[in-house]
């Protein structure tokens, strides 16, 4: 798997979606879900082209095992705390009912992080 490519593609979709909803939220001057705008960006965007880049610039750390379970572990952990994020600071779902999910994706994030943590000590 493409992980480098693949980190690119999907942060650069995170930054339209992020730029869109920024671009909402000026227009129409509700700023409710600026914490979703920001980590769309931030946890989509600008953590996904760092990781991206540094499995294109560092030799054998995209080829890990690290390096698969970190990108899914990402993955997975940043769609569902996002869309869980957007879906309760937008009074869709309410707190209470969706808030046992936050623990579960932010801890997905974390253990991909230490994944990177690791394969970067082994091989950068
Ligand atoms: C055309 C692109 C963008 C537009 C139109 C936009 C628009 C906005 C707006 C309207 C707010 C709310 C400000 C407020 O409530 O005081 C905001 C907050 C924010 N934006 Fe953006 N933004 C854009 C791109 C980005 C990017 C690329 C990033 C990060 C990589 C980013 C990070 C943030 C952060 C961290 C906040 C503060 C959120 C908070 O205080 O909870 N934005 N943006
Ligand atoms: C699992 C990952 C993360 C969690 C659970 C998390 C959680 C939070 C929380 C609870 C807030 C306060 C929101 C509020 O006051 O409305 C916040 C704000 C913020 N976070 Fe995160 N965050 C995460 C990842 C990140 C990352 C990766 C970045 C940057 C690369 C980041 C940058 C920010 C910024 C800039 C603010 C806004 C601070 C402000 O406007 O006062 N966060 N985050």
């Amino acid at each position: 798997m493409a992980i480098s490519r693949n980190f690119l593609l999907i942060g650069t979709l995170y930054l339209v979606i992020g730029i869109g909803l920024g671009s909402h939220m000026g227009a129409s001057g509700d700023h409710t879900l600026a914490p979703v705008h920001a980590h769309i960006n931030l946890l989509g965007f600008t953590l996904m082209a760092v990781f991206g880049l540094c499995y294109r610039v560092i030799p054998g750390l995209a080829e890990a095992g690290l390096a698969r379970a970190h990108f899914w572990l990402h993955q997975a952990g940043a769609l569902v705390l996002l869309a869980a994020l957007a879906l309760m600071m937008s009074g869709t779902v309410a707190g209470e009912v969706i808030g046992p999910v936050f623990p579960v994706a932010e801890l997905a994030i974390l253990a991909g992080v230490l994944c990177f943590g690791l394969n970067l000590w082994r091989r950068a």
